[in-house]
């Protein structure tokens, strides 16, 4: 492994940190799905953005001190019967060579090692979000080391959270992260465009659900970033679908949202297109509305905007649109003011996206929503979602469901999109699956 990315990301941090002080970034424990059978362990970001390494039960420790930067790992070691049945381990003796650190020790001496460790630091960082995690060990460490006083030994006396510093550190894509999302939204694409192909073929949503991840792992992504929605007809009025077993009717559409994962990065692409490969007048008025609010979103993608205006422009779009398609009988200032809109478009244009897809980092700083800054990663994705129960319009309306979603980079003069590549356009799409 190339240890430069993590080390280099590492400096970054200790020197956002407080002086004598020391972080505390745990990888995570392998969950159980059903009796003895686990869930696939992915490390928890942070911990892999700072290391790479992606065994659980590890804890990087970051210690800041007048004696300079040391970087330590607490993780499984080395067991010949262990690995027989459950698979490689890294161990204690290789592990700072391979991970460029400066020392590792077995994570059953964790609670032990803490003691020494913070003994004499002034500040304790971990994730407020791993608060139960972290909070009765480190104050039980604490608690040692204040009965130790007379020995001369201080305790910590602050406890932060480290969120605010790594996360704003993640929130701006180093060179290694952009390669990472441009590659994962590469294959993302290409798993998108394999479902397309499906579509004269399946049968249940899950076919397709089938093509599309066949292609991210032949593409090398061995993971999704999430789990993959293929939501045909009106389930894709139901934001998160997942259960993607319903049979497959020609006259509908199919909304997909799925991203692969590379090397801890997430794809994010939503594709909507009709099974039959032509779109009904209904389907393509709604899906022309949705990428015009996508392309008017799009344009304000540059630095300097703030993070909300996209949305106001993709939601002043839809209201339009959705009042001159008789959708909506209300004035667009109105519709706009008192969010009655909400029943076609109730979520946000978008997200932070990088290791998580729903990515780390303040939306809003003092008060204000944040200017975009190149290398920012984020989604734009506005949708139309006419429930079937919708008796305020016409049947013929009911049940469609479109949504648009493609991930972007923020460049210094605009954007990259990094899910460049599908056929967009009515009649891209209409023509790509006639030709396929
Ligand atoms: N796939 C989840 C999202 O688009 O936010
Ligand atoms: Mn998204
Ligand atoms: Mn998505």
């Amino acid at each position: 492994m190339n240890t430069t990315v993590f080390q280099h990301r590492r400096l970054h941090l200790f020197q956002a940190m407080a002086d004598n002080s020391v972080a505390l970034i745990a990888s995570g424990k392998e969950l159980i799905r059903n009796r003895d059978t686990h869930y696939p362990f992915r490390p928890q970001s942070d911990f892999y953005f700072l290391t790479g390494f992606n065994e659980p039960d590890a804890v990087l420790m970051l210690s800041k001190t007048a004696d300079g930067y040391k970087s330590h790992l607490w993780c499984r070691a080395k067991d010949k019967e262990k690995e027989i049945w459950d698979g490689y381990r890294l161990g204690v003796d290789a592990a700072p060579e391979a991970l460029g650190l400066d020392s590792a020790t077995d994570v059953v001496q964790l609670n032990n090692e803490l003691v020494t460790a913070l003994a004499d630091k002034s500040v304790v960082y971990f994730s407020f979000e791993q608060g139960e995690l972290w909070l009765s060990s480190v104050m039980s460490v604490v608690q040692q080391l204040k009965r130790r006083v007379r020995l001369g030994v201080s305790a910590p006396q602050t406890i932060n959270d480290l969120d605010p510093l790594l996360h704003e550190q993640r929130l701006i894509k180093d060179s290694a992260a952009q390669a990472g999302l441009r590659q994962a939204a590469q294959v993302t694409v290409a798993g998108h465009m394999a479902a397309m192909q499906a579509a004269k073929s399946a049968k249940v949503e899950y076919h397709l659900q089938a093509a599309l991840e066949a292609a991210f792992k032949q593409q090398g992504a061995s993971h999704q970033a999430f789990n993959t929605i293929v939501a045909s007809g009106e389930n894709a009025c139901v934001l998160h679908y997942n259960e993607n077993n319903a049979p497959l009717q020609s006259s509908n559409l199919v909304l997909i949202d799925a991203g692969a994962e590379i090397d801890g990065y997430a794809g994010d692409c939503t594709h909507t297109f009709p099974l039959s490969g032509r779109f009904s007048a209904e389907q393509a008025a709604i899906y022309n509305l949705v990428l015009a609010a996508q392309q008017a979103a799009l344009a304000l993608i540059q630095p300097g905007t703030p993070y909300d205006a996209p949305h106001q422009a993709a939601v002043r779009v839809i209201c339009q649109g959705l009042i001159e398609l008789g959708l909506l009988t209300d004035t667009l200032e109105n519709a706009i003011e008192s969010g009655s809109y909400k029943a076609f478009y109730m979520h946000q244009t978008g997200h932070w996206l990088g290791n998580d897809v729903h990515d780390v980092g303040q939306y809003k700083v003092n008060g204000q929503w944040r200017l975009l800054k190149a290398g920012m990663a984020l989604t734009v994705e506005p949708g139309i979602y006419i429930s079937p129960d919708n008796q305020q319009v016409e049947a013929r309306w009911r049940g469609i469901g479109v949504r648009i979603e493609d991930s972007v980079l923020v460049t210094e003069t605009g954007y990259e999109c990094l899910t460049a590549g599908l056929p967009r356009t009515v009649e891209e799409i209409e023509a790509w699956m006639q030709q396929h």
